[in-house]
């Protein structure tokens, strides 16, 4: 059903790009209608493949379940139908909590069908990380599990504008609270027809949190028209092809696992695998050994724990079937496709994006020269420079250090910060987006990443506002004080480390420290606990009394402390 090119050089593909070369193939016109969830799942049956295999899934436990284009359309019919039935309507926020069982993915489809706007939140999160976010985007409705209703009913009488919260499974309808209700999938009489949403480019779609330095986690505002860089990307970095198994390691909680893990490869009528159990190198071999996985997007994080697990285990597994293989979220170090040349005979290609960008920015691609660790050069159709930190002017010199900035106007871009509109500005100057990132570009136009610009951090591939752990910390009875910054780890590369004073009348301790942890450990997602506490008698702190995490974090980075000429005097 597609054209695919066969590998064009990034030169050829870079020449008279224009987005309209996606828009044609998805035979969209600016000013038509245009729904994700359709395109997706419809349009692949209406195109012939309706009996392909779109979702082969595998749990805990080994359970499988598969779903055609023709099947996953039924269900995000039936869902989209079961909400609107509950009044649901287009522009609502439906939030989807859950592990990455089926209903996860078919029901991002359904929500979007009916032009409402989907919330996903990963899973783990905590109480008071879920609060924050649905109380932030005032969701309506939250699609959940059994396993997570606890925590959802905890924060449900804080929460006015949720009005339902429907679980997909197991609980007894005797056991359901007010506002409570069942939808179970295979229970419903699946609705061949709806009424799709009329939907157009600028219609909202998906509404990812992410973390910042200060506040509250922001909600990234995305529209239907990402679809056309996510589409492209897909085809182009990834390089799906017709009879591709493809494998997206990554959870729909966070922008990976939708853009890639759902909107791009079945807007392709790719074949999709999902495996939903925590990581084993062992597991994560037999998968692709059993899947015959072809494509393979993961990142570094796995890949250093798999490289961890050694290559002798690589070789009891038969993974001749891997062809292309791509990271993302973390800087992939040379090491680590080097490595991976070595064993899988492919080197994982890395790529650099953002909640905010929506798809992919910079990146290596097949028919592109690989220079390991680097980010590789912008996607076609991209404009991006490094920006000097002072001035903000682009930086011609080759391999000086700045702040990567992009051109605004590719068709996945956020469209704003969901009710903070002063944030979004703060991301622009002299009309470049500002990523966050540091970076230089070589003379051959390669990007080779240098950290973040702000105190967040990336750990295992996840962001982790300081500022939200703090906050935990400062809420426990016997802390006074707390920074947050990060140490080196040689998995995850970076983890959340926490330093703490005590109020008086308060001794350190390790029952005390263990107390504090249990006390975060249920307002924080897991990924954000701290994996190191000091205790100090005093912070460092500006003369303003602001505390300088960035002598905290030269400290354990070894690194040079830098201009403390602000530092509070003893
Ligand atoms: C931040 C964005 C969208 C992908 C998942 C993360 C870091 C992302 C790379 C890379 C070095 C990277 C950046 C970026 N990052 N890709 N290839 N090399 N760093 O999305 O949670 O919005 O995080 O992840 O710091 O700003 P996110």
């Amino acid at each position: 059903m597609i054209s695919m090119p066969d590998h064009f050089t990034y030169d050829e593909l870079s020449r008279d790009f224009s987005w309209s070369i996606a828009e044609k193939e998805l035979e969209y016109k600016p000013g038509d209608r245009i729904n994700i969830g359709w395109y997706c799942s419809d349009r692949i049956c209406l195109k012939g493949h309706a009996e392909k295999t779109a979702l082969h899934y595998e749990g805990f436990g080994g359970v499988e379940k598969k779903y055609t284009f023709n099947d996953i359309r039924l269900a995000g019919n039936t869902i989209g139908t079961f909400l609107r039935g509950l009044g649901i309507n287009d522009g609502d926020r439906v939030c989807l909590f859950m592990d990455r069982i089926p209903e996860l993915y078919l029901s991002f489809l359904g929500i979007l069908k009916i032009g409402a706007i989907v919330q996903p939140l990963f899973s783990a999160f905590g109480d008071e990380s879920l609060f924050v976010r649905l109380e932030n985007a005032q969701t309506r409705a939250v699609i959940t599990q059994k396993k997570h209703l606890p925590k959802v009913r905890k924060i449900r009488s804080q929460l006015p504008h949720l009005e339902y919260v429907i679980i997909v499974d197991g609980v007894k309808a005797s056991d359901l609270e007010k506002g409570e209700v069942l939808f179970s999938l295979e229970k419903s009489e699946p609705v061949e027809n709806l009424d799709i949403h009329p939907t157009t480019a600028e219609s909202p779609s998906v509404l990812h949190y992410t973390s910042g330095t200060t506040g509250q986690p922001k909600g990234v505002k995305h529209v239907h028209y990402s679809l056309i860089s996510q589409y492209l990307t897909t085809k182009w970095v990834l390089d799906l092809r017709n009879e591709d198994i493809y494998w997206c390691t990554a959870d729909p909680g966070w922008v990976t696992g939708t853009s890639y893990g759902i909107i791009g490869p079945w807007s392709l009528g790719i074949t999709q695998c999902v495996l939903d159990s925590g990581f084993s190198a062992q597991a994560w071999y037999k998968f692709i050994e059993k899947h015959r996985v072809t494509v393979w997007y993961s990142a570094p994080t796995a890949i250093r724990s798999l490289m961890k697990a050694g290559d002798e285990i690589v070789k009891s597994f038969d993974l001749s079937s891997l062809r292309h293989l791509a990271s993302v979220g973390e800087p992939l170090n040379s090491e680590a496709v080097i490595w991976s040349e070595r064993v899988f005979g492919k080197p994982f290609l890395d790529t650099f994006w953002q909640t905010e960008t929506g798809s992919i920015m910079i990146t290596n691609f097949p028919g592109m020269k690989v220079k390991p660790g680097s980010m590789g050069k912008t996607f076609p159709g991209i404009r991006g420079t490094v920006l000097d930190p002072v001035t903000y002017a682009p930086i011609s010199e080759h391999g000086r250090a700045g702040l990567i900035a992009f051109q605004p106007g590719w068709p996945a871009m956020m469209r704003t910060y969901w009710n903070n509109p002063e944030k979004y500005r703060d991301k622009f100057v002299n009309g470049w987006y500002l990523s966050g990132d540091r970076a230089s570009i070589d003379n051959e136009g390669y990007y080779w990443f240098i950290g973040r610009d702000d105190d967040v951090i990336n750990t295992g591939g996840h962001l982790v506002s300081p500022f939200e752990v703090e906050s935990a910390l400062l809420e426990h009875p016997a802390v006074g004080e707390s920074a947050v910054t990060s140490k080196p780890d040689e998995i995850n590369m970076e983890v959340v480390k926490a330093f703490i004073t005590l109020k008086p009348g308060f001794a350190q301790s390790p029952d005390l420290e263990l107390d504090i942890m249990n006390f975060i450990r249920k307002k924080l997602s897991p990924l954000a606990m701290p994996q190191a506490v000091e205790f100090m008698e005093k912070l460092p702190k500006t003369r303003s009394g602001k505390i300088m995490r960035r002598v905290l974090h030269a400290k354990e980075w070894g690194e040079e402390i830098g201009d403390i000429s602000t530092l509070e005097n003893d």
